[in-house]
């Protein structure tokens, strides 16, 4: 979904349907756009389909200068009705909102018993209330969103209006993208820049968890937790469309990785039924009822992020999963069951590899999905169904954000599936759906807290090594490996990975001063057994670097993660492990978005 606000001297509905029109890629479900009309009461129009049918709604209609909200939303499953639509109103309140509310269901419990009545099935319209709620009793527009907030659990970018404030617009967010735009004598929000670049280039992300509250004195930031106000610094960006993207990041990988929190949140977006009881992935609903044997085929990261899969679809179903090289996969006999999916998983949807693997599938009568970031890529066309990651552009030849997408989109099927096979343990399961939704928030506040100066002194660390190897078992194996990957595609060390166990096997040999271990350990059920892999190591003089939460670790980790009791902190793993080659190619002076020899997708075999 993607949301808009405005405050100042134009005319309100065109600027904000023109606004709109540039978030268009985030969604075009419906649409909506809430304005002060010329009585002074705040008028709502909604249409569902294309930002078209609300242009044309809008037709002729005018709102006076004053405040405005917009909002584009992109649903996957139900129908996406006009009553579902945003704007949400509740008395004097009007709210957009982009983002997901954990414990809608108790809210809407609670403010039905006060006697507030429901007109649609979004956690939207809980918010809308709750602000209702305490404005009543405060008269206070801002200091009503922040009471709201302290009931409210989940991820959110939300813009709210006042009928009773009529020079007065009021955004926050958590978890969920907004942006801050200063014009001439007014002011933005958005999801994105584009959505507001016609009239300003002064851009400033609003941090989380700070509202930003625009009356007639101007522009106030107001941390949610009463602390002292903020002083808004805005940055101009330039107007080169790319560059504008690249913020006020010194790479594409850099902002890519602070993406992560924003690409979990875009792809779950509309994947949780109402309630939020369970997963909906209705783009599977064609390929029938769940399959006797999954086969992921990827390249790459991609491949990290199937194996990744293997393991969250094994533990919460009792479908039996097998991940494939795509290249090696293409051209082997086919020994797999009868009804068997075979599921591509492509950031780019254009490489040569997983394309033939999928091609010998289907031609062998298999159902094939497509795990794509890629709308209208040549998987899609290839595929029989497709589930969408939406990490956005990315731009950095190293993947990074799209991972992290990969890596929801196969918890959200190892969930859907869950559900459709009969759970092995319901409970595992509710309580991992709890995890996942919460994880742009916690993400995104581990990497607003992050210690990049204890970060950069693992870089000198591993930029001073001749050899580097990442361990891992369970979980951690994929991470391990992909942390290898990153290294090698750019800053060109010398590095891999193994799983924990293996190391004794053979690649303990090439431990001596010198050469780092580097060990995320986010798999709780087998932390202790990658403890004692790690003491091997540190008895034979090896140096290791461990990534670890508190639960994981007997002993202070070189990088610690935030405390989790789930598969949350592989997000947290990869963020350091993202980080720590960004910072070492940094280090290095290489170029860290067009690494040597590779490219960003490999059309060719
Ligand atoms: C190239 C890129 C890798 C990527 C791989 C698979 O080799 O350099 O970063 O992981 O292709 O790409 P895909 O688009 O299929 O995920």
């Amino acid at each position: 979904c993607g949301i808009i606000g405005y405050i100042g001297p134009e005319e309100p509905v065109s600027l904000v349907l023109e606004a709109l029109s540039r978030l268009e890629y985030r969604g075009y479900d419906s649409a909506g756009v809430a304005y002060f009309g010329k009585d002074g009461r705040i008028e709502v129009a909604r249409a569902s389909g294309k930002l078209s049918n609300l242009v044309a709604l809008c037709q002729g209609q005018e709102g006076r200068p004053g405040p405005a909200i917009g909002h584009i939303r992109w649903a996957t499953h139900g129908a996406p009705t006009e009553d579902n639509a945003h704007p949400h109103r509740s008395g004097p309140i009007v709210v957009v909102h982009n983002g997901i509310i954990e414990n809608d269901r108790e809210l809407r419990e609670c403010l039905t018993s006060e006697g507030f009545s429901f007109s649609s099935e979004t956690d939207t319209e809980v918010v809308a209330h709750l602000i209702h709620r305490y404005f009543r009793s405060t008269g206070n527009l801002s200091e009503s969103v922040r009471l709201a907030l302290r009931d409210v659990r989940g991820s959110y970018a939300l813009a709210v209006l006042c009928e009773d404030r009529p020079g007065e617009l009021v955004g926050v967010r958590r978890g969920a993208p907004l942006l801050l735009g200063e014009g001439d004598h007014s002011f933005f929000l958005a999801s994105d820049v584009p959505a507001f670049l016609k009239w300003t280039r002064k851009v400033m992300p609003l941090p989380p968890d700070v509202i930003a509250a625009i009356g007639p004195e101007g522009l106030a930031l107001l941390p949610v937790d009463g602390s002292v106000p903020l002083s808004p610094v805005f940055e101009e960006v330039p107007w080169d469309p790319v560059a504008a993207e690249k913020g006020h990041y010194r790479h594409f990988m850099e902002k890519e990785i602070f993406e992560g929190p924003r690409a979990i949140m875009d792809t779950l977006e509309g994947r949780i039924a109402p309630g939020h009881g369970r997963v909906m992935l209705s783009e599977l609903t064609r390929l029938g009822p769940s399959p006797p044997e999954i086969v992921f085929v990827a390249c790459g990261t991609s491949y990290h992020a199937s194996l990744l899969g293997r393991q969250l679809i094994e533990s919460l179903s009792d479908i039996p999963v097998r991940v494939e090289i795509a290249s090696e996969f293409r051209y082997r006999p086919l020994r797999i069951r009868k009804g068997a999916w075979v599921v591509g998983v492509t950031q780019s949807g254009e490489t040569a590899d997983t394309l033939g693997a999928l091609d010998h599938a289907r031609r062998e009568g298999y159902l094939t999905l497509a795990v794509t970031n890629v709308p209208g890529s040549s998987i899609t066309r290839e595929a029989e169904a497709t589930l969408l990651t939406r990490a956005g552009p990315e731009i950095g030849v190293a993947s990074t954000k799209a991972f992290v997408a990969q890596m929801t989109a196969v918890w959200l099927l190892a969930l859907h599936l869950a559900r459709r096979t009969g759970l092995r343990e319901e409970e595992g399961s509710r309580r991992s759906l709890e995890l996942l939704l919460r994880a742009p928030a916690r993400l995104e506040g581990f990497l607003g807290a992050i210690d990049l100066a204890a970060i950069d002194r693992l870089a000198e660390k591993v930029a001073s090594s001749r050899f580097v190897i990442f361990i891992g078992r369970g979980l951690d194996y994929p991470l391990a490996i992909e942390g290898a990957l990153k290294l090698k595609e750019i800053t060109y060390r010398p590095a891999d990975g193994y799983p924990g166990g293996e190391l004794k096997h053979g690649p303990i040999a090439l431990i001596e001063p010198g050469v780092l271990v580097v060990a995320p350990l986010v798999d709780l059920d087998l932390a202790a057994k990658e403890w004692s892999n790690i003491r091997e190591v540190e008895a034979r003089g090896g140096t290791v670097v461990t990534i670890a939460s508190p639960e994981s670790s007997p002993v202070a980790p070189s990088y610690p993660l935030p405390p989790t009791d789930g598969w949350e902190g592989m997000f947290f793993a990869t963020a350091v492990l993202q980080l720590l080659s960004y910072r070492t190619a940094v280090l290095m002076g290489n170029d860290v978005d067009q690494p040597r020899n590779l490219a960003k997708s490999v059309t060719v075999e």
